[in-house]
């Protein structure tokens, strides 16, 4: 025993805690890749820890990690993804207030495996028109509620079984199965768990597959297909389970901006118009999101809406001090975005010459975190599963911009360079940007954003597409979890409690990649 309580002082000595090694590195900025972890005794199974985590008393993720709010980022599709794996979309400002409503109607509108606006066809058509229809649009199926054009109303189911070329000649109300014979649901019989109620509903009646949902009027309001409810099954026993509200609706966030007059006063009727709005939408979390969270218009706006909206989970930043995060928390901020400059887009850094580098930042944030009980979230430079891993061990989530932006649901315009194709990603300081509206986001005020003297503090870029949130989410959910196991971390707060850092030199950064081989990639493909 003596022996071994001796070996795990050397490891101590070595390998120290956040408080003690943060200390003896207090003049250094440090950032993910300066530091690495050490593994500690595990019987932790990577595959069973678990990765949820509350981002306010009120909020829980069941996954860590949320896209950012920004133009090339996070819009309706990708909010619907990142809540899906178990995450969290916060939708962008660069857009008119009406619109970015609708993108979180959009997301909390969004039932997985409830198809909301079916194909539908007119009673008047021949199948002849539905056959060349179905040929012309390349549909996979044949199937399609009847719908009288006049009135909207649901009038018949036409079976894929009568949709062929012997048919072409008979009309669609002479073909279909009339309305009085076909099952359907309202809408408000699946309001709280439509996937359950829907999957029983194709147990109970052997030979359906298709359930059409009705509102009152017998206006079709959605359809439900046998096959999505039972992939829906299977993606339930994965290991990340969608991030839902009390209703069963996607989580969505949405960032909000510091909005001020003509005269450069906060525009306080404005701003807690378009929240309210927000908030009867169901948005689940509102940020206010700038580039410099510890300033005097910040905490006003975080106070109006605390003290407007006592229950909302407000989510505020950026900063890099602990006097930045305790101003927010005291002006109500739940949940404090910790970061400034280390974005792959940004340039804060070098054009303001200020920012620290992301690991000692979030050290110090931590700190004033755990004296006022706010929630901390890692927001940018993250590239890679390892700095999640290591940002998870001072915070609470990590926020993704440039890892999410070539994804298919990103929003940003899709360009061909030399046969490689790319998706646009721009820093929200930078010019064009900040043109499209997130000047206030660096300080800047409407008058001064149309002429070309702003300072821009981001740029604009391009990522190679990715492929869907899921597949890019996967590999890294992955990581993270090895990263559980490796530290003998069954959840979050376990890894944060078990986390020992050391400094790694530049040779150990080295060592730490791939060197001195020539990578060869195996493909999902080739397995
Ligand atoms: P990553 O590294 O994930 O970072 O691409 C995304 C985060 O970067 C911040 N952001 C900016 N910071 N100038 C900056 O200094 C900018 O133009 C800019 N745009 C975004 C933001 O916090 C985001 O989540």
């Amino acid at each position: 025993m003596a022996h071994q309580s001796e070996n795990s002082a050397v490891d101590l000595d070595f390998y120290q805690p956040a408080d003690s090694f943060f200390h003896a590195h207090r003049h250094t900025g440090l950032t993910f890749d300066d530091i690495t972890l050490a593994t500690r005794l595990s019987n932790v199974l990577p595959r069973s820890t678990n990765l949820a985590t509350q981002l306010t008393e009120r909020l829980e993720l069941p996954m860590p990690i949320i896209s950012s709010d920004m133009d090339t980022v996070t819009e309706a599709d990708m909010a619907i993804a990142m809540a899906r794996n178990g995450g969290l979309g916060l939708i962008h400002y660069n857009m008119p207030e009406r619109q970015q409503l609708r993108e979180v109607t959009k997301v909390k509108n969004d039932v997985h495996g409830l198809i909301q606006d079916p194909i539908t066809v007119p009673p008047e058509v021949y199948i002849g028109d539905v056959l060349e229809m179905v040929e012309e649009k390349d549909y996979k199926f044949r199937t399609f509620p009847v719908v009288e054009t006049s009135t909207g109303r649901f009038v018949g189911l036409l079976r894929g079984r009568i949709v062929k070329e012997r048919y072409r000649h008979i009309k669609v109300s002479d073909a279909m199965t009339p309305r009085a014979d076909v099952l359907t649901i309202n809408e408000k019989d699946i309001a709280t768990d439509p996937i359950n109620v829907a999957d029983e509903y194709f147990t109970q009646h052997m030979g359906i597959h298709k359930l059409i949902v009705i509102d009152d009027n017998e206006r079709i309001k959605g359809l439900f297909t046998m096959s999505d409810i039972e992939r829906i099954r299977e993606e339930e026993s994965a290991a990340v389970r969608p991030a839902r509200d009390a209703h069963f609706r996607l989580l969505c966030g949405a960032a909000i901006s510091a909005t001020r007059t003509q005269t450069g006063e906060l525009d306080n009727d404005r701003i807690l118009g378009h929240a309210a709005a927000l908030v009867d939408e169901g948005v689940d979390a509102l940020a206010v999101s700038t580039a410099h969270g510890h300033s005097a218009g910040v905490g006003d706006v975080v106070k109006l809406l605390r003290s407007e909206f006592p229950e909302l989970n407000l989510i505020a930043g950026n900063v890099t001090s602990a006097e930045g995060v305790e101003f927010l928390a005291k002006c109500g901020a739940d949940a404090v975005k910790v970061g400034q400059g280390p974005g792959s887009i940004c340039t804060t850094r070098i054009v303001a010459g200020v920012g620290i580098p992301q690991m000692t930042a979030l050290y110090v944030c931590s700190k004033a975190a755990q004296s006022t009980g706010v929630r901390i979230i890692a927001d940018g430079g993250i590239t890679k599963s390892g700095d999640m891993v290591k940002a998870l061990t001072l915070s609470n989530a990590v926020m993704c911009g440039s890892i999410l932006a070539g994804a298919r649901e990103a929003p940003g315009r899709v360009m061909e360079i030399n046969g490689k194709v790319y998706k646009q990603y721009r820093g929200m300081g930078s010019l064009e940007a900040m043109r499209s509206g997130s000047a206030a986001r660096y300080g800047h005020t409407k008058e001064n954003q149309k002429t070309d003297k702003v300072a821009a503090e981001g740029i604009e870029a391009l990522k190679e597409i990715s492929g869907n949130v899921e597949d890019v989410l996967r590999p890294l959910v992955g990581g993270v979890q090895s990263g559980l196991g490796y530290l003998g971390a069954q959840n979050l707060a376990e890894l944060r409690e078990r986390a020992r850092y050391i400094r790694v030199s530049p040779a150990g950064q080295r060592e730490s990649s791939p060197h001195d081989v020539v990578e060869v990639k195996t493909t999902s493909e080739d397995s």
